[in-house]
């Protein structure tokens, strides 16, 4: 699945926007509180804006401190997946409970230097394991390929049928990047300039799917 992400469009037009990459999968929603990381973006009411008129479901990726206090409420508004962060969360198994309470699928992220196996006895109560290869915070950023491993280790666990998670990448994804993340075992694609950056993200989100698809094992 190719996620688009919307940090790197033109806020000013973010109906437009949506509507500008209609063959995307999932649209990623970036979250950013200015305290769990250094940049400030949108919550809860453009998300709520957004999503009716998006024709591409919403993927949240929460950037913020306290995500159990705002992470149900982007469920309840209609979002497909709510993403928080490891880092930012003392019992992330019960946010994931309420999120998959109120109708969405329920991520874990992990900064580029946070361990898999310190999340392992949670995982099972998530939908979707987002693996960060930048540091949270910007878009534009290099991809980060020494956070490859994490992804590999979690596609075995899922392949040894010891965990159910969709692996999804984010940060630095684009046409140099993307076929190395999808051969060590992702199987979402979070891009924000490699799409809205383009002339036609329509082509470019096709491009990459194919360029994933191709370098996907099995
Ligand atoms: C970074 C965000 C990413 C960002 C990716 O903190 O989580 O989703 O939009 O942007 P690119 O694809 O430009 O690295
Ligand atoms: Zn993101």
């Amino acid at each position: 699945m190719i996620a688009p992400s919307l940090l790197s469009a033109d806020f000013a037009r973010l109906a437009d926007e949506s509507q500008r990459v209609t063959g995307a999968d999932w649209l990623h929603f970036d979250v950013m509180d200015a305290h769990f990381v250094p940049n400030l973006t949108f919550g809860l009411p453009v998300m709520q804006a957004v999503q009716a008129v998006s024709p591409v479901p919403l993927d949240c990726h929460l950037m913020i401190e306290n995500p159990h206090r705002w992470a149900p409420g982007y469920a309840e508004a209609g979002a497909r997946n709510v993403t928080i962060h490891a880092e930012a969360c003392d019992d992330p198994a019960a946010v994931a409970r309420d999120i998959r309470a109120a109708g969405a699928l329920a991520g874990l992220a992990l900064k580029p230097g946070t361990p898999l196996e310190q999340y392992l006895d949670v995982l099972p109560g998530f939908d979707t394991l987002l693996v960060m290869t930048v540091e949270p915070g910007f878009g534009g950023q290099e991809f980060i390929a020494e956070v490859l491993p994490k992804v590999s280790r979690a596609r075995e666990l899922v392949e040894a049928g010891h965990l159910t998670l969709f692996i999804e990448v984010d940060g630095g994804i684009n046409a140099d990047t993307i076929e190395a993340a999808a051969e060590a075992g992702a199987d979402v694609f979070v891009a924000g300039s490699a799409v809205y950056g383009a002339d036609d993200p329509g082509k470019a989100i096709a491009a990459l799917r194919a360029q994933a698809a191709a370098a996907m094992p099995g």
